[in-house]
């Protein structure tokens, strides 16, 4: 990596390509980036911190990463309001996976609903908020952290891109690619829902196949469908999953 890696808007606004990060809004040091974000803002606009001091994650859970390892952000969207903004933590894991594959050539998941996995290690995890007509979509992409930096006690055990190839990367290209990657896939999605996305969705599927618990049962794990609820089968039936955290056997 060369030095001086850097998320100001001097070195990512050239690599823009799309609609999205515009604006493009930088603090090097903010609360939590989906703070960052309001209402009068147009759809596309970026919020981007090199760190957080109250970085959330889903379910209550906090997000933590030392200052200048990690991407950090939330883009706004302003999806028509008869739409299910749950989808869209599907429609942004599914960008963050197809860029961070084109950066790292090693397969990448989803795992229903939010995080994104490699090497069955969460590197990603998608935050979508929605208030006042606007949805904050956060997206946290662990990319320099040492082992050591990556917290333990998580539900699933958490990753870093340099953790799992030994090569440290500058973040600004993986961020341009994760927003072009998300402006086609939020435009198919407008026009076709989930369908729009779901040959890569549905090819990346983390659950698929493996013994999972939920709910506080177990079953094996069927698939994602074109709802965006997860599928388990228990004892042979299947259960449509419509919310919640899904345990997987390692
Ligand atoms: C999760 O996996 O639980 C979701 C994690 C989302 C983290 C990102 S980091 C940028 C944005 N700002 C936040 O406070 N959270 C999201």
């Amino acid at each position: 990596m060369s030095s001086g890696d850097s998320l100001s808007p001097e070195r990512v606004e050239p690599l823009l390509t799309g609609r999205f990060g515009r604006p493009y809004v930088y603090e090097q040091s903010c609360g939590s980036t989906q703070e960052l974000l309001d209402a009068g803002m147009p759809e596309g606009a970026l919020a981007l911190c090199d760190e957080q001091t109250q970085g959330r994650g889903r379910l209550g859970r906090s997000w933590t990463a030392p200052p200048g390892t990690a991407i950090l952000a939330s883009l706004l969207l302003r999806p028509p309001s008869d739409r299910v903004v749950s989808e869209l933590s599907l429609v942004a894991g599914t960008a963050v996976a197809e860029a961070i594959e084109g950066g790292v050539g090693l397969a990448v998941q989803v795992k229903w609903p939010n995080d994104v996995m490699l090497n069955r290690r969460k590197v990603a995890g998608i935050l979508a908020e929605a208030s006042d007509g606007i949805v904050a979509v956060g997206i946290g992409v662990n990319v320099n952290q040492e082992r050591s930096d990556l917290p333990e006690d998580t539900p699933v055990s958490a990753g870093s891109l340099y953790t799992i190839d030994g090569v440290k990367r500058e973040r600004g290209p993986l961020l341009a690619g994760i927003l072009e990657r998300l402006e086609v896939n939020y435009d198919a999605w407008l026009e076709r829902g989930l369908d729009g996305v779901y040959d890569s969705l549905g090819s990346r599927d983390f659950l698929r196949g493996r013994r999972i618990a939920v709910n506080g049962e177990s079953g094996v794990g069927v698939k994602i469908d074109r709802d965006g609820r997860f599928i388990v089968d228990v004892d042979g039936e299947e259960r449509a999953v419509e919310s919640g955290e899904i345990a997987f056997e390692r």
